[in-house]
């Protein structure tokens, strides 16, 4: 089965908005469950299921379930084509996170971009200490340390029971063979083209690339043939890191020492309880697991209040702000990557400090921008594009992964020789306290650069389970949309009980505290205009944005997967039996 959807958003994010070296474990690490090597389980559910951004992913999901892989070999496969079939933000250039559970065991894998190692708190900022425009965004400066194909061997060789090369196989054929553009990919590689122009090599491998043509990527098969050989040392080693190394030179930090020494991490995820549910989401350094928990329990918090209060209407929308604003002020003071700050997850996601935020709630004006402050005091140490998709196996194993190149195409920056697009991932640190990023966020010195550091992100891959079996798969991209996104869809299907398809495509709206009472809408789905007057009368304001997420999500009702993509994009929901 195949859902397309012919109503799409095209356009592009950024007009819209406008160490531990080694494997470090977070007190988390589990031995691997002998079955998932040797398939000696029974299926549990009635097929696998994939929802993902485009058809060739699933197609590649099909092939590896129908090889006897299970949801982590399928997730690896979808990763790699991604990076060749949907280039605007699947990647082997970025980093990002993936959400698992396997044997009934929550597990989460932190494969972020790392600051290189000559970067510095102040590499950004001029003479008199200001932000220079643009310098975090494109270019070679802008790139972190890659971190996907690490992750995907980390996760492959932990949890994989196919070969390496079989979940590479999909990716290299598509590289070599070509794919189809589809026209929403090349309405965005025009945007980019223009916004590239005179400042990447961008044009060079991607000007060629034409709407319904077969679109071919020598370099970029043979750099995923060297990954297919080597495994993650095909990436990080030998002649790919020369060559990206190379084409750093004179422009960039990476040199071959960041990328041999670049580790993925497996952390402990985000677990929570909320309305009969378990949550598994994504700890630091992303903000978006505490962010989504503090959302969805907040709302719980406030039952009587949101009791009755029809989604969409004025009052659900000023109730979801004011809780949203609280979020904010905590996220932009006390997150950051946990390997060089003490982030307090546990007091931010403690039941008690989330029920006394949600006490500061004003039901019926929003509060004052600036009285509301970050929860925990500020005595605590002051020191977009992307991509998800959810996978279930007929096992009832489950991968949530997101991962990203920041703006779509990352830094416009090919690695020459590699056919790799570089992400723009170190605008998601903080170049200078206060100042916001291109998704019009600030932080603090929690987030500021250091040498092998993480930047700060809202992906939120998250699993829901109940009685131990996986209930929901969810993710989106959208920066700092990511995790408000997540929390509309899961409080529609769960709150609101609205089929999956409804949830995903009714109506979203996001508030971050800053710019003070702005409330972002979507063309997708306009809000009523007596709506918007009514909070307008209130004193919020409403801008446009073209993004709004772009949701991939499973449902499991008992034993059948039902997967849904989100009807804003080009994704693909496929039931695998
Ligand atoms: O990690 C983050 O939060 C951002 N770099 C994600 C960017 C993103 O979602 C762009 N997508 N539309």
């Amino acid at each position: 089965m195949s859902l397309k959807f012919e109503q799409r958003v095209r356009s592009r994010m950024l007009g819209a908005f406008a160490a531990a070296a080694l494997f470090v474990s977070t007190g988390f690490v589990e031995s691997t469950p002998a079955y998932a090597k040797t398939d000696a389980q029974p299926a549990v559910l009635t097929a696998s299921a994939v929802a993902v951004a485009d058809k060739y992913a699933a197609d590649t999901a099909e092939q590896i379930f129908k090889q006897g892989g299970n949801a982590v070999d399928a997730a690896v496969a979808i990763a790699f084509t991604l990076a060749v079939t949907y280039p605007e933000a699947g990647n082997i250039g970025g980093g990002g996170f993936m959400t698992l559970y396997v044997d009934h065991r929550p597990y989460f894998l932190d494969y972020r971009e790392r600051a290189p190692l000559t970067a510095t708190k102040n590499m950004y900022l001029d003479d008199k200490g200001e932000v220079i425009k643009g310098m975090s965004l494109y270019g070679h400066r802008a790139v972190g340390v890659p971190g996907t194909v690490a992750g995907m061997w980390e996760a492959q060789k932990r949890f994989g029971k196919l070969k390496w090369k079989q979940v590479l196989a999909p990716s290299i054929k598509y590289a070599q063979d070509g794919f189809e553009v589809d026209d929403q990919l090349q309405e965005r590689r025009d945007a980019a083209s223009k916004e590239f122009a005179g400042k990447t090599n961008f044009d060079l491998y991607f000007g060629g690339m034409k709407q319904g043509a077969v679109f071919k990527q020598p370099d970029l098969a043979a750099t995923l043939q060297r990954i297919a050989d080597g495994g993650a040392k095909g990436f990080y080693e030998g002649q790919t890191a020369q060559l990206i190394a190379e084409s750093m030179r004179g422009h960039g930090l990476i040199t071959e020492r960041d990328l041999k020494e670049y580790k993925a991490v497996w952390r402990q995820p985000i677990l929570a309880s909320w309305n009969g549910y378990r949550i598994i989401t994504a700890p630091p350094p992303s903000s978006g697991g505490i962010g989504l928990v503090q959302l969805l329990k907040m709302k719980a918090d406030l039952k009587d209040k949101f009791d009755n209060v029809p989604l969409d209407s004025a009052q659900y929308i000023h109730l979801v702000a004011e809780i949203e604003k609280r979020v904010f002020a905590d996220r932009a003071q006390y997150l950051g990557d946990p390997d060089f700050y003490k982030v307090p997850v546990a007091q931010l996601t403690n039941d008690d400090y989330i029920l006394k935020r949600a006490q500061e709630v004003n039901p019926d004006t929003p509060s004052d921008t600036k009285s509301v402050l970050p929860g925990l005091g500020t005595s605590m140490p002051e020191k977009a594009e992307t991509t998800h998709y959810s996978v279930v196996d007929k096992w009832g194993n489950a991968v949530s992964n997101t991962y990203t190149i920041n703006g779509y195409f990352g830094s416009g920056v090919v690695a020459e020789g590699t056919g790799i697009v570089l992400n723009d991932e170190m605008d998601d640190f903080s170049s200078k306290p206060g100042v916001a990023n291109m998704f019009g966020v600030v932080g603090s010195d929690a987030n500021a650069i250091a040498p092998r550091k993480r930047p700060l992100s809202s992906m939120t891959p998250t699993i829901l389970t109940k009685d131990d079996k996986v209930a929901m798969v969810i993710g989106t991209p959208g920066g700092s949309r990511i995790f408000t996104s997540i929390f509309q869809v899961i409080s529609n299907v769960y709150d609101f009980r609205m089929p999956l398809p409804e949830a995903v495509g009714a109506t979203r709206f996001h508030h971050q505290l800053l710019p003070p009472n702005t409330i972002f809408q979507e063309p997708y789905h306009k809000l009523d205009p007596e709506v918007v007057k009514a909070l307008e009368d209130k004193g919020y304001k409403f801008t446009m944005q073209d993004f709004n997420g772009d949701i991939q999500a499973i449902r499991i009702d008992d034993t059948t997967p039902e997967p849904m993509a989100d009807p804003r994009g080009r994704g693909v929901a496929r039931v695998i039996r």
